[in-house]
């Protein structure tokens, strides 16, 4: 490959952790298949994970070591393609242990307990534990209790190595579950052993708002409401609900992807910054914003949102069903699959401003974006130009896909006239650093190994964001409508998230 020497110069530093056990509740699950094995194994290619790592992957099926290993081998091989380098999976392997298991058996605690204290014996990980919650959300509680009662919890963490626990989202339900929830993980665990994952902190993209912001000084000056028209967050998804439609029934699109990705997102954008990049430092700040918005009254609720269901239609030239025709959706649901809200942000820098987001599933293409959109020249010069309609300035972080950052500034076109039209001004990971991102999953399993809790969710922040989402909640649910809005699948949603911003005279960027 052609030298890159921004390759050089971001070669990053190792952080090799110290050696642990990671143990997997819903060892054999969908997210475990898709996403953690996968990341694990690719750390340990790259020679990052700790020497004697070990999984301990626990499900309720009956297998042995041997076959559990050989079915992760399938999985890996499944996401990156048949593996070359068997020395490196022969490693991997032995770290890998199985556990069959009933979580809600407090016997079964003893038999871990065993297990691990066999394999960190052996594999020399001096006692120092993830526990990785990857099951159904309904389990969690029963599995935290039943480790607190076993002394699996802060009490190990006295003198035998470190305790770590990553919970998935969704944390809660509601304010009300999240709260109880909390209050079940803080009887065995302290604050900074929890690692709430939300796995859109762990984007490279996402990442980037903040040195973006807090690493230029050209920016930042710029960076609030005298400058700022409106802000818009796109999370848009190309595929429908799939295999998960009994999830998604409990969820919708607001649970799914609002309360937790796109309130991060939001609140990056948005933050004061920290006085430096440490853990509470930048979480600090997140919360803060997060208490900062506006909160809704059912009116608000009313007037500043929107909610809808796909119904059938084309993507990229294939016919998809719709919401109701879905495996495991009730005939009659009233599940959101778009969801589109405005917020405000009553503090001194945004006052005024509004901050659009929308999210939906089958919609034309899988695009993740923030825009800011800057506000128009206070005075037009050029009258006599061909054309008067002068757009904003946009800058746009493109979270997913062709990830980069994009600046729309207006530009003269070649020749005798005053013609202008926008133009980009274009960075891409891509071709600029000249390798492929890493999962989020890589980035944040790392971190959680080595302590670094910046980029997971605090309490603070996670009640924020469900206290801002409990109105939609309660509104949304007692508003029963006989049927939700509607939007082709293949299309940008349904008609009233384009008046929701026709009120403030806005339109969603064409995407
Ligand atoms: C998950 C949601 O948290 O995020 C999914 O449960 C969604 O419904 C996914 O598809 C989107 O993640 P990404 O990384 O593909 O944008």
């Amino acid at each position: 490959m052609e030298a890159n020497p921004l390759r050089h110069g971001s070669l990053r530093l190792h952080r090799t952790p110290e050696p642990c056990s990671m143990i997997i509740f819903g060892g054999s699950g969908d997210l475990t298949r898709r996403k953690l094995i996968p990341a694990l194994f690719r750390l340990s290619q790259q020679r990052m994970i700790p020497a004697g790592f070990t999984i301990i992957g626990m499900a309720r099926s009956p297998m042995s070591d041997e076959q559990y290993r050989s079915m992760l081998r399938t999985w890996i091989e499944k996401e990156t393609g048949p593996l070359t380098d068997s020395a490196r999976w022969d490693s991997f392997a032995q770290g890998i242990h199985y556990l069959s298991a009933d979580y809600h058996d407090p016997a079964v605690y003893s038999g871990l307990k065993s297990s691990l204290s066999n394999t960190e014996a052996a594999r020399k990980t001096a006692g120092n534990r993830i526990y990785y919650l990857a099951t159904a959300p309904g389990d969690y509680d029963g599995i935290i209790r039943n480790l607190g009662q076993s002394g699996m919890g802060i009490e190990h963490a006295e003198g035998k190595g470190w305790v770590r626990i990553i919970v998935e989202k969704p944390f809660g339900r509601d304010l009300n579950s999240a709260r109880a929830l909390n209050n079940v993980v803080s009887s065995v665990f302290r604050e900074e052993q929890v690692y709430r994952i939300d796995h859109y902190l762990g984007k490279e993209t996402v990442q980037n708002i903040l040195v973006f912001r807090f690493a230029n000084g050209m920016f930042e000056p710029l960076w609030n409401r005298q400058f700022i028209e409106q802000v818009q967050i796109t999370a848009a998804e190309d595929i429908g609900v799939g295999t998960r439609g009994p999830y998604y029934e409990q969820s919708g699109a607001l649970r799914d992807m609002v309360q937790n990705h796109i309130m991060q997102l939001l609140a990056l954008v948005a933050m004061e910054p920290p006085p430096d990049f440490s853990p509470d430092a930048v979480r600090s700040e997140k919360a803060k914003v997060l208490h900062s918005i506006r909160p809704f009254s059912t009116e608000d609720v009313r007037r500043y949102s929107v909610r809808a269901q796909y119904v059938q239609g084309r993507i990229s030239g294939k016919e998809v069903p719709g919401y109701l025709s879905e495996k495991g959706v009730a005939p009659d649901s009233k599940t959101e699959t778009f969801a589109a809200v405005r917020f405000n942000i009553d503090n001194w820098r945004w006052a005024n401003v509004p901050f659009y987001i929308r999210t939906g599933k089958n919609l034309p293409k899988r695009v993740t974006e923030i825009a800011i959109v800057f506000q128009r020249t206070p005075h037009f010069i050029f009258r006599n130009a061909p054309s008067t309609h002068v757009e904003s300035n946009v800058l746009v972080f493109r979270i997913q896909p062709d990830e980069g950052i994009n600046l729309k500034i207006i530009a003269k076109m070649p020749g005798q006239s005053m013609e202008m039209r926008p133009v980009n001004m274009d960075f891409r990971y891509g071709s600029t650093f000249g390798f492929h991102l890493a999962d989020a999953y890589e980035r944040l399993l790392l971190d959680c190994m080595s302590g670094d809790p910046t980029l997971f969710d605090r309490i603070d922040s996670v009640e924020a964001a469900w206290t801002l989402i409990q109105p939609f909640l309660e509104v949304w649910h007692n508003d029963a409508l006989s049927r939700l809005p509607q939007y082709a699948s293949g299309s940008w949603g349904p008609a009233e998230a384009d008046a929701l911003l026709a009120q403030d005279n806005h339109a969603w960027r064409l995407l």
